[in-house]
């Protein structure tokens, strides 16, 4: 039988470089990569009712309430697409209940991925991050600068990237990632005969550096999923 494609979550702070590391692992592994803060930027941009109510939240950094989220994610996730080619969650769940919503359908990652960035890095991450509306690519103007001049004149920043922004997000994030943790680590102790894994990548080195880190994680994952569709 066919392995079962993976299911991967990705969590970590505000400009931890989750966006940036989805970009090659999606390269990679050609899974779908569904972003909780791309969907809601999507329905900002849209001017959607939801949409509407989101940017409140999202401009003062706190997490935009769970009858809009929830539904949104849920729904990509089901999408065929999803189902086949496997999927990368980037984002969420950001809260116990953002978990058990999952849960409570049936729906677990292989592998709960966080990036381990030190605080003081990451205002520096955001100010400089700079996004290309055409191609989707994430730059920064320091570390990833743009290849050319026509994509430097296009790139563009979002909202909620300035410095005090971003201290709110990063307080929004502090108060909640234990809670998110410790569901993930104490099913990592349930399924410790099944393939649920928790690792937490040190994301403050160069980009290709977090990824060969990721990469070797995925590689192991695969095989392992590859051995047990061949004894079934
Ligand atoms: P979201 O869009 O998810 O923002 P975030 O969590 O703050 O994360 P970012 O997208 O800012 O950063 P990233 O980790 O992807 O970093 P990136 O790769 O771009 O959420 C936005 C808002 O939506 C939230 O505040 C909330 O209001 C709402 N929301 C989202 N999910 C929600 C949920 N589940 N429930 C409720 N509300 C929700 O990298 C950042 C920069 O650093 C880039 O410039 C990049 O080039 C650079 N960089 C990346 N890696 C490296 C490296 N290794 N070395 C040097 N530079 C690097």
């Amino acid at each position: 039988t066919q392995p079962e494609p993976l299911k991967i979550m990705i969590s970590g702070a505000p400009a931890s470089g989750k966006g940036t590391q989805c970009e090659l692992i999606t390269k990679k592994y050609g899974l779908v990569h569904i972003a909780a803060g791309d969907l809601l930027r999507a329905e900002v941009t849209a001017g959607s009712e939801n949409g509407k109510r989101a940017k409140e939240y999202m401009e003062k950094g706190q997490l935009v309430p769970n009858e809009i989220v929830v539904m949104m994610v849920k729904d990509r996730l089901l999408q065929p697409d999803s189902q086949q080619h496997g999927w990368l969650l980037d984002g969420y769940p950001r809260s116990s209940s953002q978990a058990k919503a999952l849960e409570d359908l049936g729906i677990h990652p292989d592998l709960f991925i966080l990036l381990d960035v030190p605080e003081e890095l990451l205002v520096e991450r955001v100010v400089g991050r700079r996004l290309d509306p055409v191609t989707g690519r994430i730059y920064h103007l320091t570390y990833f600068p743009p290849e050319t001049e026509e994509i430097a004149a296009r790139l563009t920043q979002r909202f909620d990237d300035t410095e005090e922004k971003v201290k709110l997000r990063l307080q929004t994030h502090s108060q909640n990632v234990e809670d998110v943790l410790s569901i993930y680590k104490d099913a990592t102790v349930k399924a410790c005969d099944t393939w649920l894994t928790f690792q937490i990548i040190n994301g403050s080195v160069p980009k290709d550096d977090v990824f060969v880190q990721i990469d070797s994680a995925l590689t192991k994952l695969l095989e392992q999923k590859k051995a047990a569709s061949a004894s079934v």
